[in-house]
């Protein structure tokens, strides 16, 4: 069992993999450094922002990083995974709001919840809309995210399924400033 997927885990760690793949784990040790020395001390860090080396994350992984006190997702998506995402209509959704401040389009579609047109780039704070806890990766029946603190099922855009969250994980402001720099914030 991987760190991040103990329930009983430290979620306090800086950095770590939900899905670690030989892929991942490369990218983490260059994405590390570059994290860590831009992390601002507590009283600036509310108003910065942070750039994640991606170059690495290889399509079906996720790389989560500490950003504002949160865990953030940074999850590069496999053409499985995103079709699975885009065939899911409207109407079976929990919550039909984007959640996203970088769009201006507010429904829940898929192509509304990624960073990029091609919907690779999901990135969203690691928070289950319910009560807080760190959904698991690549886990439940929807093959998104679970939570199991209670039972929350989110699919592969992290949007809410099944279970007591009332909303799909929030995206955070984020941009990509070149091919595989991500500017969160
Ligand atoms: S905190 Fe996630 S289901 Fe309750």
């Amino acid at each position: 069992m991987s760190h991040a997927e103990d329930p009983a885990g430290n979620r306090r760690d800086f950095l770590y993999f939900a899905t670690a793949g030989a892929g991942a784990v490369a990218t983490g040790a260059a994405v590390w450094p570059l994290v860590d020395q831009m992390n601002p001390s507590a009283d600036v860090q509310a108003l910065s922002s942070i750039l994640v080396d991606v170059a690495g994350l290889e399509p079906g992984s996720q790389l989560t990083v500490k950003f504002l006190g949160k865990p953030v997702f940074i999850r590069r998506r496999t053409a499985g995974e995103i079709e699975a995402a885009r065939a899911v209509p409207l109407a079976d959704l929990v919550d039909q709001n984007a959640r996203n401040p970088n769009t201006r389009a507010t429904s829940a579609d898929d192509v509304n919840r990624t960073l990029d047109a091609a919907g690779e780039w999901l990135v969203m704070v690691g928070v289950c809309t319910h009560l807080g806890c760190v959904p698991l990766g690549h886990a439940g029946d929807y093959g998104g995210w679970f939570c199991p603190c209670h039972g929350s099922h989110y699919d592969t855009a992290g949007r809410i399924r099944r279970g007591p969250a009332p909303e799909n994980m929030h995206i955070p402001v984020a941009h990509f400033v070149d091919d595989t720099t991500l500017q969160l914030g």
